[in-house]
């Protein structure tokens, strides 16, 4: 490796960052404007947190997919890649868009929306990032390994990397994915280094949980307790799953921006550091009951909304089974990737949904969708991170209850 010779390339002046000669040359424009623009990027956010190389990453996931999150703005930042011939070096996967793209008409998209929608799926697909439309990458065929580095942007997505798969990533803006994306490489700081993942406050959980809600109050509270802390957490649980882990990490990046936990005995790096003495929270099930007061409301909700984060197959396989011969009086949607639709439609899962009247709603979500303009402003979730984005994104008001409690609402209303 030699030190980069053109620090007039960005306005930052540097010390720390070195480049090998290849990199050197693509920021030299050897490669092409646009891979000299996003080793630009790439060298800036390097400089700024004071990176010393850049890694190799196997995979990057962009966000700032959705129309509605990013406007034009963002649809033109996307279209000038595409125009440049940007193209991926690895393997990048997207966030939910702001709609179905097959079924966009039936769930009530306006026109003009979708449009624009389009434009920036096919923006991304010539620059070479696949169409996956999901935040849970980790459900898709390429599940990262322990130790893998990568270049993630959606909170729920990194920090379930980081906590339960054991992978690297720091939390990236979407731009910043994008350009990990088309050189294949990282800056080497945040949570790329094995010293910064290690734990700096204890929690621990008294009461049992129960369910997938009461892990994702669990992760909310936490994050409001301990923003910017590396949670230990100690659990009484005697069941735990992936679903409870998801919505644990997804609350907790909301509310306090954590990109990574660790569960005793639990997470695979729980037991990869030195036992320090920690600062340490109790909480109990008061704590939790508390914070679902914050965010839910007493309301007859327009629909019902779940997967957030994305179902997993196993979640669609449990609504089915609720479904299975009866009739919904509310309207149900349930979000998914299309690749976890493919399967749970093969298996007559979303067959089995869509009978009782329910709708299984690929490539977005209620959140990223513009539900103001589809005449829905009050939704019922059992997602923390949904209730708490709905109000302002959506202008929606929110009533949280539990998988069970939300089927049976979605049966008799009640
Ligand atoms: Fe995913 Fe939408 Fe929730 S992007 S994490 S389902 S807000």
């Amino acid at each position: 490796m030699k030190k980069r010779k053109s620090p007039t390339i960005t306005k930052c002046e540097r010390k720390t960052l070195y480049l090998t000669a290849e990199e050197e040359k693509i920021l030299n424009q050897e490669s092409g404007e646009a891979a000299a623009t996003a080793m630009r990027l790439l060298v800036t956010m390097g400089e700024i947190f004071d990176a010393a190389r850049l890694i190799p990453i196997k995979s990057a996931q962009i966000s700032g997919i959705s129309y509605k999150t990013i406007g034009d703005a963002g649809l033109e930042f996307i279209q000038e890649f595409s125009r440049l011939e940007a193209k991926t070096s690895i393997y990048a996967s997207m966030n939910p868009t702001g709609m179905d793209l097959d079924n966009w008409k039936e769930i009530g998209i306006p026109e003009d929306f979708a449009l624009k929608q389009k434009k920036i799926i096919s923006a991304l697909n010539d620059i070479g990032v696949e169409s996956t439309c999901t935040c849970t990458p980790y459900l898709l065929e390429r599940i990262p390994k322990y130790g893998d580095h990568l270049a993630w942007a959606e909170s729920s997505a990194v920090i379930y990397a980081n906590s339960v798969l054991g992978a690297m990533t720091n939390r990236e803006g979407g731009p910043i994915a994008l350009a990990s994306a088309i050189i294949g490489k990282t800056p080497l700081y945040g949570f790329h280094i094995k010293e910064n993942r290690k734990p700096t406050i204890s929690i621990d959980v008294q009461d049992e949980l129960k369910n997938e809600l009461d892990f994702s109050l669990l992760g909310f509270y936490i994050g409001k307790k301990a923003s910017g802390e590396i949670p230990l957490i100690n659990l009484t649980n005697g069941i735990i799953n992936n679903i409870f882990l998801k919505t644990l990490g997804a609350a907790m990046a909301t509310s306090g921006g954590q990109a990574i936990y660790h569960i005793r005995n639990i997470t695979p790096e729980s037991k990869d550091f030195k036992q320090e003495k920690l600062e340490k929270i109790t909480i109990k099930n008061y704590d939790l009951n508390k914070t679902k007061e914050s965010l839910s409301q007493e309301i007859d909700p327009d629909i019902i909304f779940i997967g957030c984060p994305h179902c997993s197959i196993e979640e669609i396989k449990e609504i089915s089974e609720i479904s299975r011969g009866i009739q919904f009086v509310k309207k149900l949607y349930v979000c998914t990737s299309r690749h976890v639709w493919k399967i749970a439609k093969l298996k007559g899962y979303i067959d089995e949904i869509e009978k009782a009247g329910g709708r299984v709603v690929k490539d977005t979500c209620m959140v990223v969708t513009p539900l103001e303009r589809m005449g829905i402003s009050k939704v019922m979730t059992n997602s923390s991170k949904a209730a708490n984005y709905l109000p302002t994104l959506c202008k929606s008001r929110v009533c949280l209850r539990d998988l069970k409690g939300c089927m049976n609402y979605a049966i008799d209303g009640n």
